[in-house]
């Protein structure tokens, strides 16, 4: 390679040989990192108007960088970018084809900074747009969630420990349950948001630079909250990153375990609800399948997002300041856990609202499972029983209409006294589901006006946002 060549690289100056070309593939970011291209394109402007504010810019420059930088985003939005693996990563793609359309001005713009401080200030930018549009879509499944909880506040359902009927809840209260664990998520994103909008432009490679920059301007300009403080820090900082992939990993985790519910409800076995068709596939062999594909997909999801998590941890361990190479290896966990997290959110927001519950089907289950056992208890403890007494007495009760095939409802009055001659006619209002459901009625109960009253307070919440 001539001498020629090697000075083409925009940092060739002090190299003697040309990059061997397996390095030169080896230590690129071009194929994944110009998805942020619109991010460069915005850290660019800002930083040449601040050039241009402070005086090391003339108004003549600055207006020919604006110019070229607004024509190099129209050629990458149309698609007429020629990439180039030689010019390394987005940043030095973009400042190449800048100098190529307005010559050497094009030169000038990375005055004061490093690809250092470049790069921590795209990736915060690419990620609070992404925050934003997770936001939204969380926002959207949980509007879906609360909604579908508000038309199901009486529809009676069997709640589950250890996946064995339990007591009777209502299909709503367990929705919101759902709703909850979501109303967290959008708490962590909001957090991570938070610390993440500081910009940190102005570090450039580590230490600052020596040309009289305003770090304020760049940073409202950019719509940041503030600079960020130091600027060993700053080139070196991914903790939004890894912050960002740890709400990815809860908020997955959450959504497989409403995957499993949903595998499980659509079930024959339990048949509580329906799918509509559009979020279902067939089987190539069997005819009559209509599997939960979306669902499936998603709870297999979570396993690529959790990796993610472990692999900017990972990157980030024992890495000393500032900026490393290693770095460069934050993008496509990142963008993966976004693209992983939006695709999984859009297809619950879609699929939440459109679940048909067989209210029929919810109610025979909890009916057939003894769900009122514990309320047969507490009857008993009103008529003055221990509560462990309580307990033998109905332990016995339920074997017995385990070996004869009857629900506590089931059994005559006179059955039911000879496991304790307390018991009167009113028992019955107590075994009832709705008699149980009704009287879970308090803050955070199961009892249909309860779950009414919560769901309006959720409702509220997201209004709020
Ligand atoms: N492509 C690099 C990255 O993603 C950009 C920063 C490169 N800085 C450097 N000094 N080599 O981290």
């Amino acid at each position: 390679m001539s001498k020629q060549q090697d000075t083409s690289k925009l940092w060739g100056g002090r190299f003697s040989e040309a990059t061997d070309s397996f390095v030169q593939r080896f230590t690129a970011s071009v194929s994944f990192d110009q998805r942020m291209a619109r991010e460069d394109i915005a850290g660019s402007l800002a930083h040449a108007e601040m050039l241009g504010a402070v005086g090391v810019l003339t108004p003549a420059e600055l207006a020919d960088i604006q110019r070229g930088l607004a024509q190099v985003e129209l050629e990458i939005s149309n698609g007429d970018f020629d990439w180039s693996v030689e010019l390394e990563d987005v940043h030095m793609n973009i400042e190449a084809r800048l100098t190529q359309l307005i010559g050497v001005t094009g030169k000038k713009l990375h005055t004061g900074r490093s690809r250092n401080d470049q790069v921590a200030t795209d990736i915060r930018l690419y990620l609070r747009s992404a925050i934003d549009a997770i936001a939204a879509e969380l926002t959207r499944l949980q509007r879906g969630a609360i909604e579908l909880a508000s038309r199901n506040t009486d529809t009676i359902m069997p709640g589950f420990t250890h996946l064995q009927t339990a007591q009777p809840v209502t299909f709503g209260h367990h929705l919101l349950a759902w709703n909850e664990m979501l109303e967290r998520d959008y708490g962590r994103l909001r957090d991570c948001r938070v610390r993440l909008n500081q910009s940190p432009l102005g570090a450039a490679a580590l230490a600052g630079t020596t040309y009289p920059i305003d770090r304020t301007l760049t940073a409202a300009a950019l719509g940041f909250d503030r600079p960020t403080e130091n600027s060993l820090d700053s080139v070196s900082d991914r903790d939004f990153a890894i912050e960002f992939c740890a709400f990815a990993a809860l908020l997955m985790t959450h959504l497989s375990r409403m995957s499993e519910e949903l595998v499980l409800w659509t079930s024959a076995q339990f048949n509580f609800i329906e799918l509509p068709d559009r979020f279902c596939t067939g089987s190539s062999i069997m005819p009559q399948k209509k599997n939960p594909d979306v669902p499936e997909l998603v709870r297999g999801k979570v396993g690529r997002v959790n990796g993610h998590l472990v692999s900017l941890l990972t990157l980030m361990k024992s890495q000393p300041l500032a900026y490393n190479k290693d770095n460069q290896e934050d993008k496509e966990p990142l963008f993966d856990t976004v693209d992983t997290v939006l695709d999984s959110l859009r297809a619950f927001a879609g699929m939440v609202p459109a679940i048909r519950p067989k209210a029929e089907q919810m109610r025979e289950a909890a009916r057939r499972g003894f769900s009122t056992a514990t309320d047969l208890a507490d009857y008993l403890v009103g008529k003055g029983l221990p509560f462990r007494d309580a307990h033998e007495v109905v332990g016995k009760a339920v074997a017995h209409g385990v070996a004869n095939g009857l629900d506590l409802a089931e059994m005559e009055l006179a059955t039911l006294q000879e496991f304790c001659p307390d018991i009167s006619a009113d028992v019955f209002e107590v075994l009832t589901l709705e008699g149980s459901v009704a009287a879970r009625d308090h803050l955070g109960g199961t009892a249909p006006q309860q779950v009414a009253a919560a769901a309006q307070r959720a409702l509220e919440r997201l209004l709020e946002r």
